[in-house]
Parts: structure tokens; sequence; C-alpha cells
């Protein structure tokens, strides 16, 4: 494996595992709010970071690279509102999103398509978080600081988010 394309991938766990663990600072912190559906949503969401982490780990080693494990960055875990809260959601895909995009750029530069073809389930992927981020978001701008709202909300997470497909 091409060395700057495995420091790339290798960036790219600590990137997934990051995700994880920032939201998974977001759902203890929406429990201990009271937001019960917001809290089951990362927990999940941070559930699907760890998947796409080890992904990329059981790939990097299936074609002969070497993973290194990284160190974690402490997540943020106080937040000032569910506006904080999505805001954070959306930068952090975003993110992510930017970094896949250098992986496949790289990819491109040194021909292997091999890792392009396995890096197209992230850029789907990032693409319908991204979505989902920003219908939350924008939901969440249109109640503003309306405490039944937030209640709402909070109760259909999953169905707002899941619409974000169908816009
Ligand atoms: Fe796997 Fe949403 O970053």
């Amino acid at each position: 494996m091409n060395t700057t394309i495995e420091k790339l991938l290798n960036d790219q766990i600590k990137y997934e595992a990051n995700a994880s663990m920032q939201y998974l600072a977001m759902a203890s912190w929406s429990d201990s709010k009271g937001y019960n559906g917001i809290a089951q949503f990362f927990y999940s969401q941070s559930e699907e970071e760890r998947v796409h982490m080890t992904k990329l780990v059981k790939f990097v080693n299936e074609r002969g690279g070497v993973v290194i494990i990284p160190e974690l960055a402490k997540p943020i875990d106080t937040f000032k509102s569910l506006n904080a809260l999505f805001k954070k959601f959306l930068s952090s895909e975003i993110f992510v999103t930017e970094q896949i995009n250098k992986v496949i750029f790289e990819c491109l530069e040194k021909k292997d398509y091999n890792v392009h073809n396995f890096m197209q389930w992230y850029v789907t992927e990032q693409l319908e978080e991204e979505a989902m981020a920003r219908t939350l978001l924008d939901k969440l701008n249109i109640i503003g600081e309306d405490k039944s709202g937030h209640y709402l909300f909070d109760r259909d997470i999953n169905t707002i988010a899941n619409s974000s497909g169908e816009e």
C-alpha cells in the first residue's frame, strides 16, 4: 500500500474514532438533561462511527498496510443548548467529509483504484449523515427556544432524521 494513502487511512481511523467518542459524549449529555430520544439517537450514531472505524482497520490490514490504533481527542461534553449540540454534530460530519475527500483525491493522484472503490461507501454515508444533521438543525432553528417544541423534537427525532433523505 502506498505510504501516503496508508497514512491518510490511519488518520481516517482516528477521525471516525473521535466522532464515535464525540457522539457518545453528546448522548450522555442528552441523557443527563432528560432528552432520552436525542440520547438514543447519539448512542446509535456513536455505534455507527465505531463501525466506520473498524471497517477501515480491517481494510488496511487486508491490504497488508500497518494499522496504528490512535490516541483520541477529549470530546466536548457540555453544550449550551440543543442548537449548540446539533451544530457540533453538523460540523463534525462536515469535517469527516472533508477528510474523506482528501483520501479520494490522493487515491486518484496515486492511481489506487482499489482504495478509491472502497472509499465510495464512505462518500455515500457522509452524504446521508450530513443531510440528516442539516435537517435536524433546520428543525431546531424553526423551533427556537420553545420548550414544547424541544419536547416534540426529542420524541420524534428518528422520524425527523429519517425524513432527511426524502427531501
Ligand atoms: Fe463516519 Fe459520519 O463519519
